[in-house]
C-alpha cells in the first residue's frame, strides 16, 4: 500500500549530533562541528553511496534537521532518503500534533515530503499510531517505522496501521555489542521473520566502543554522553581492544568491526557520523567478514564489561 518498498542501505547515517551547537564540549555529544565539515561528510557519503540519513524533531530541537536540510540542498532530492521522527513529548494541543509536527519538521528539513516517518518513543500506542495514516495517504510520508516500541507495542501498532491497509515496515532500537535487549527480546527474531528492517542505534555507544577514547582521553568534558560513558571506560578496554584486533588482521580499526558485528547481526546500523573520515569506516565496515568464532568472543567480552548503557528515554524491553 506504500509508495514503494523502502530501500533498506547496508548503513544508515545518524544526525543526533548535529544538533548541538558545534562547540566544542557543547551539548549532547559535544564533537566540534563546522558547516564546511558537515558538507565534506554529506560529500563523502554521497560519492560512497549512503543515502539514508536519520534524525529527529528533538535533536537540538530542529537544529539538526535545520542544519541536515541545508546540507543536503545541494544534492537532488530523489538522490538520499530522509528519516525523522515523531515524539508525544512535545507534541502540541491542536486536532492532529502528528500532521503538525510533521510540517514543522518538513519546514526544518526543506522538503514536502520524508521517506520515513518514525513514532519516537511509545507514549500510547493506540492514540498516536492512527494518526500516521493519512500521511501515508497524502504523500508526505512514504514509509512509516516505530521506535524503541517493544514487541507487543510494535504489535499493536502493526494491527492498528494493517486495518487501513498498511503496516510497520521498519524498527529502530538501540542495540550493540554492550545493549542487546532487542535480540533477547525476540525483536530481532520477529523483524527477520517478518521481513521488516531493524534499524540498530547507539552501536558504538556515541563513540565509547570507538576505542578512541579511554581514561586518559575521556568522552568530551561538558558533553552529555561524558556522564554517561566516562566512568565506564576502564572496563570498555579488552572489548575495544579485541575489536581493534579483529580489525587489524583486516585493514580496518575498531568502529568498523563494531559495525560490521550490527551487519553481521541482521541489522542495518545508523552511525552518527560527525567527521568526513568516519565515512571510510562505513565504507570499510561493509567489506568486513566476521567469523562466528569472533562474534561470540566479542559478545562473550561485552558481556564480561557488566555495564548497562539504557538510555534514559528507554524502556527494558
Ligand atoms: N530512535 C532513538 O531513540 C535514537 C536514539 C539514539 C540515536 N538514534 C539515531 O542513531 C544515530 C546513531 O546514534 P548516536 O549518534 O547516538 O551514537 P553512535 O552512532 O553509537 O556514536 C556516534 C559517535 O561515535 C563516534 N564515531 C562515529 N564513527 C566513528 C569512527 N569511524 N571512528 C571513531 N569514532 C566514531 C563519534 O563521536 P566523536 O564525534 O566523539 O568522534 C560519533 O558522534 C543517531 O545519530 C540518531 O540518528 C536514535
Amino acid at each position: 500500500m506504500t509508495i514503494d518498498n523502502l530501500k533498506t542501505p547496508k548503513v544508515a547515517l545518524g544526525t543526533w549530533a548535529w544538533g548541538d551547537s558545534g562547540k566544542a564540549g557543547d551539548g549532547y555529544f559535544g564533537s566540534p562541528l563546522t558547516q564546511a565539515g558537515l558538507e565534506e561528510i554529506a560529500d563523502k557519503a554521497h560519492a560512497a553511496g549512503f543515502s539514508l540519513w536519520d534524525t529527529a524533531i528533538v535533536y537540538g530541537m530542529g537544529r539538526s534537521e535545520t542544519v541536515l536540510g541545508e546540507v543536503l540542498k545541494r544534492y537532488p532530492r530523489s538522490d538520499y532518503q530522509l528519516s525523522t521522527k515523531f515524539n508525544a513529548r512535545i507534541a502540541g494541543t491542536g486536532d492532529d500534533p502528528v500532521a503538525d509536527m510533521l510540517e514543522q519538521s518538513l519546514a526544518n528539513l526543506g522538503t514536502d515530503y520524508v521517506n520515513l516517518y518514525w513514532i519516537h518513543n511509545p507514549a500510547d500506542v493506540p492514540r498516536w499510531t492512527p494518526h500516521l495514516i493519512p500521511l501515508l495517504k497524502s504523500g508526505k510520508v512514504n514509509h512509516v517505522g516505530v521506535s524503541n516500541h517493544n514487541l507487543s507495542e510494535i504489535k499493536l501498532a502493526d494491527q492498528i496501521l494493517g486495518e487501513a491497509g498498511f503496516r510497520v515496515e521498519a524498527i529502530q532500537n538501540h542495540y550493540s555489542l554492550l545493549y542487546r535487549s532487542s535480540e533477547d527480546a525476540g525483536i530481532l527474531d520477529y523483524c527477520r521473520n517478518q521481513g521488516i528492517p531493524f534499524f540498530a542505534y547507539m552501536v558504538l555507544e556515541q563513540g565509547a566502543l570507538s576505542g578512541k577514547y579511554s581514561p586518559e582521553n575521556p568522552l568530551p568534558e561538558g558533553s552529555s554522553r561524558a556522564e554517561t560513558y566516562n566512568g565506564m571506560l576502564p572496563q570498555l578496554k579488552a572489548l575495544t581492544d579485541k575489536l581493534a584486533a579483529i580489525g587489524e588482521s583486516q585493514g580496518a580499526a575498531a568502529p568498523d568491526v563494531a559495525t560490521a558485528w550490527a551487519i553481521a547481526k541482521g541489522t542495518t546500523p545508523i552511525i552518527g557520523v560527525t567527521t568526513p573520515h568516519y565515512i571510510d569506516g562505513l565504507v570499510r565496515a561493509v567489506s568486513i567478514t566476521l567469523t562466528s568464532d569472533d562474534i561470540a568472543e566479542l559478545e562473550a567480552l561485552a558481556d564480561a564489561t557488566n555495564v548497562n548503557t539504557r538510555g534514559f528515554w528507554e524502556q527494558e524491553m
